[in-house]
């Protein structure tokens, strides 16, 4: 291959197994860009993640964990600027606003450039840049994609490791000529000659850039999660909805790119279903996807695809068959105990990256919620002696875990399948102490993309500001669409229309749940985890035709009898409590929709105000 000259910086050193010219131009060319010492190619080894981890040991980024408590693990702890995502900094660099739609932050591609290029000038002086080849997907599948991140943070290489198909492999894909997503990340934070680092290096000012028509990603001045671990957030699912936006003017069909878990669940007598639910951030959906049934419900199994993405493509077959684009979970640690998501404790038994939880005197790990009484000492996530009276968290709310998917004690046979799963049924949800009932099946495919396109939800820690407020979050994809929400919207009803022809009987179900309301003392009425199987086993029962129902004015919702009780007392009262129609809380609900539609005005699809008026008409 052709070696770039690289004019002053660090040499490229190209391994011969790299055979794409393409490639190595790009690399050439951020390295000019960013000049870094070093550029170091990651192969994706077992060797490589230890001695990176040992580096990052050695450099205070990370702790080595007790290694009899918790093998091969560490604890990495953030600088306290740089804890969760920052949309208010992230942004969608589409050729015109319209394109990136009213719930973006948008900048035309040539000022975001002009605005970045002096940033990234000289970014990574003193710094080592990785080059991080990734797959979204099985290696080779046609449903997956291949990214490359350029980093200066060896943090970032080592998630990357854990959270995708990362290493030498994904060159034997990419070829000569195969298309890669670049991504381009910094911390942000130049080292001048002799200066010492620090643990966390950062950067006050944030920018987290997508260009959909290039398919682009530039990340300056976060070292933390869905800013930096670029394969998550900005590629899976803000440049993965528009690739699948834009293939629907090629094929006619297109793809998805959702915020969904994706599940199995199978009956005691073998019929087995994959669903995909949509949740917002930290609302439990690794807790969902690791679902242990109730032990009355003997014999029926739950498995995990993917507890966070989800890539779908249609099939010749009219079916839609669904990929985890990840390999790992990135998944919020506080309130993840042995009770609450016992499947994913024993997932992190070892070889796991804790991020901004408190470290035990015995080199463990702590959380709030990890157990009912918390130790009499700890360090906190700030580094800080703490004790139960220190008043203050000992863990960020939004610290979290990596850890690999295969380590998922119930991890799906067919998660790691090319070809996908069938998708039987969509499940939208929000946290919502109010007015939306437990479980709602809509009555087609157009009032299933309504509901999931007026979702509203009580704002959590993942992401940076208020919490706790409701705010509008279409298919729970309000921080990670990479479009204009409305033609997303028209893009779901289409490919709805067009599966349907093939074949009206496989269109997946859409339901609407919500597990989150509370009595007038603001307590959970319903118990959720576990016993979210007894929703699940409805939906099963209605997707195989033998559960009942009762229709209402949004759709069919189940009757008491109708869910099986075994194993908790739960009265028809407090069903009721979950399960009532407020209709004057509705009323004010569908405000809240015209609310959303006058915002989404621009090409808002007219069958999404035809289905508000026929609800408005029945709830009159
Ligand atoms: C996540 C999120 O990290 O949704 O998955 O914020
Ligand atoms: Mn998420």
């Amino acid at each position: 291959m052709n070696q770039p000259v690289m004019g002053g910086v660090a040499t490229l050193n190209v391994p011969a197994y790299i055979k794409q010219q393409k490639l190595i131009n790009w690399v050439a060319e951020i390295a000019a860009l960013t000049k870094p010492d070093r550029i170091y190619w990651c192969d994706g080894s077992q060797e490589e993640y230890d001695r990176l981890c040992a580096e990052m040991v050695a450099a205070g980024t990370m702790k080595k964990l007790n290694q009899e408590k918790r093998p091969n693990s560490y604890l990495a702890c953030s600088d306290p600027t740089d804890v969760a995502r920052v949309e208010d900094r992230t942004y969608i660099c589409s050729n015109t606003k319209e394109e990136a739609g009213p719930t973006n932050n948008w900048m035309a591609p040539a000022d975001m450039r002009a605005t970045l290029n002096p940033l990234f000038d000289g970014c990574m002086v003193g710094r080592t840049m990785y080059v991080v080849p990734f797959s979204m997907g099985p290696l080779g599948s046609p449903i997956a994609h291949i990214g490359v991140e350029l980093s200066d943070s060896p943090y970032v290489a080592v998630n990357m490791r854990i959270m995708t198909r990362m290493g030498k492999a994904v060159y034997d894909v990419l070829g000569t000529d195969g298309e890669f997503v670049p991504c381009v990340h910094t911390v942000g934070a130049p080292l001048k000659a002799g200066q010492k680092d620090v643990a966390w290096p950062c950067n006050p000012t944030k920018y987290i850039v997508h260009y959909p028509e290039t398919r682009e990603i530039w990340s300056y001045g976060s070292g933390y999660g869905g800013n930096a671990l670029l394969g998550k957030k900005c590629f899976a699912l803000r440049i993965a909805s528009n690739m699948g936006h834009q293939d629907a003017a090629k094929d006619g069909m297109g793809w998805l790119a959702e915020h969904m878990l994706i599940l199995g669940v199978e009956s005691p007598e073998g019929k087995k279903h994959y669903v995909a639910a949509a949740f917002p951030s930290a609302c439990g959906k690794t807790n969902f996807a690791m679902l242990i049934p109730p032990t009355s419900f003997d014999g029926w199994k739950v498995t995990t695809i993917g507890d966070d993405i989800a890539w779908i493509k249609p099939g010749a077959d009219g079916r839609l068959y669904a990929i985890n684009p990840e390999a790992g979970y990135f998944g919020v640690a506080p309130g993840t105990n042995e009770k609450t998501n016992f499947n994913c404790m024993a997932s992190m038994r070892e070889n796991t990256i804790f991020t901004n939880v408190a470290l035990t005197d015995d080199g463990d790990v702590w959380w709030e919620g990890l157990t009912k009484e918390a130790p009499s000492h700890l360090i906190d996530w700030q580094g800080k002696d703490w004790t139960p009276a220190s008043g203050t968290k000992a863990a960020h709310p939004n610290a979290r875990f990596t850890v690999a998917a295969t380590q998922n004690p119930v991890i799906d046979a067919a998660w790691d399948d090319p070809a996908g799963v069938p998708i039987s049924a969509f499940i939208f949800g929000g946290r919502r102490s109010t007015t939306v009932p437990l479980v709602t099946e809509a009555r087609n495919w157009v009032e299933g993309v309504y509901m999931a396109a007026t979702m509203g939800s009580e704002t959590t820690a993942a992401a940076a500001g208020q919490m706790g407020v409701v705010r509008r979050d279409p298919f729970a994809m309000l921080p990670f669409m990479g479009y204009n929400m409305s033609d997303y919207f028209q893009h779901w009803l289409n490919l709805g229309e067009k599966l349907g022809k093939v074949n009206a009987a496989t269109l997946p179900k859409i339901y609407c749940v919500n597990w989150f309301r509370t009595d007038d003392q603001g307590h959970f009425v319903w118990p959720g985890f576990g016993d979210n199987m007894r929703v699940l086993k409805w939906m099963l029962e209605r997707i195989e035709g033998s559960a009942g129902g009762i229709e209402n004015i949004f759709g069919t919702t189940p009757r008491f009898g109708d869910l099986k009780w075994d194993g908790i007392p739960f009265s028809p009262e407090e069903f009721e409590t979950i399960t009532s129609i407020d209709k004057d809380a509705w009323r004010e609900e569908l405000k809240l929709h015209e609310e959303l539609f006058t915002k989404l005005a621009y090409h808002l699809p007219k069958e999404l105000t035809a289905v508000k008026a026929a609800l408005e008409q029945r709830l009159a």
